[in-house]
């Protein structure tokens, strides 16, 4: 258990979601957490958990070693504005927000502190996230091993250089929105084929969840679990042959790809 204690900013989806993670797998302790957000229904709702509320930013800082900043990207710059003259080089700021640059943030706090980018994604809320942390400024493993132990509380945790977190964001970030898109097609195709709703959104959910488990449990490619279920000639056969002729997989690569330009564009 770590004994530093915690401070996040903003306990909407993302800050909730660690928080409650990072109590239930006991990497920290609810009194060692202090959160802040500016919606009071919002902060409320997390420290039903029993973790301490902060009235402001300033508190955040002054009560906290491990600053994790869970607000939207325009909502950044206010953020750092409260935190500059107050953080020292004692802390570790960790930011999860999509698009912003540790250079930025850096030039926008004026000093380099030790700072961790991390670009999770939104199934952390089940504990299944895939968080991807790119330290920058004066961080030592002692810190990136910090990192892990937050962010494995609510998934797996790799490192990767920063030029890759838009790549990430494209893939990983804004990919449970594509998986969704693909389970609602299939059950609407269920339901298309005679199945009543109830039963075709169960079925095209648990397809998708045990399609995957395989994928990550099993040794075998792709390809290979893939020639498990066609045998020539049969139904799954039938059924990929209309996937190709729409050219779902080059359809796929290209949303990848797209969002990943669009989180170029708007980094900062
Ligand atoms: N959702 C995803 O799939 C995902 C994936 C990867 C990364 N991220 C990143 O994670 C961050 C949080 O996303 P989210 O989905 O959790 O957003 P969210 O649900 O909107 O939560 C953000 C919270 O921060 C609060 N806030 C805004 N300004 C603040 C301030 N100055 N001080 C304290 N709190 C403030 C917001 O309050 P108000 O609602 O009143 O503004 C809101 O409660 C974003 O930067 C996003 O890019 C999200």
């Amino acid at each position: 258990m770590l004994k530093k204690k915690v401070g996040i900013i903003g306990t909407g989806r993302m800050g909730e979601a660690l928080i409650k993670g990072i109590l239930s797998e006991r990497v920290v302790l609810a009194e060692n957490i202090c959160a802040y957000d500016k919606n009071p229904e919002r902060l409320s709702s997390v420290s039903k958990t029993g973790i301490r509320e902060a009235s402001n930013i300033k508190q955040i800082i002054e009560k906290t070693d491990i600053i994790i900043i869970a607000v939207k990207p325009q909502d950044i710059d206010i953020v750092i504005k409260e935190i500059k003259n107050r953080i020292k080089s004692s802390h570790l700021l960790i930011s999860i927000v999509a698009g912003i640059t540790t250079s930025y943030l850096i030039e926008k706090l004026g000093k380099e502190v030790p700072l961790i980018r991390v670009m999770p994604n939104i199934t952390v809320m089940v504990g299944e996230g895939i968080s991807c942390i790119s330290p920058a400024g004066k961080v030592n493993s002692e810190y990136i091993k910090i990192t892990r132990k937050i962010f494995g509380a609510v998934g797996q945790v790799i490192e990767v250089p920063e030029e890759m977190q838009d790549a990430i964001t494209g893939l990983s970030g804004s990919g449970p929105a594509y998986v969704y898109t693909f389970i609602r097609g299939i059950a609407l195709g269920g339901i298309k084929a005679g199945l009543n709703e109830e039963i075709a959104y169960k079925l095209a959910i648990q397809t998708t969840l045990g399609a995957a488990k395989m994928a990550k449990e099993l040794p075998s490619s792709l390809d290979e679990l893939c020639r498990a279920v066609v045998s020539p000639g049969g139904t799954t056969a039938e059924g990929l042959k209309v996937l190709e002729e729409g050219k779902v997989e080059s359809y796929l690569i290209k949303a990848v790809v797209k969002a990943t330009q669009r989180s170029r564009e708007l980094k900062r």
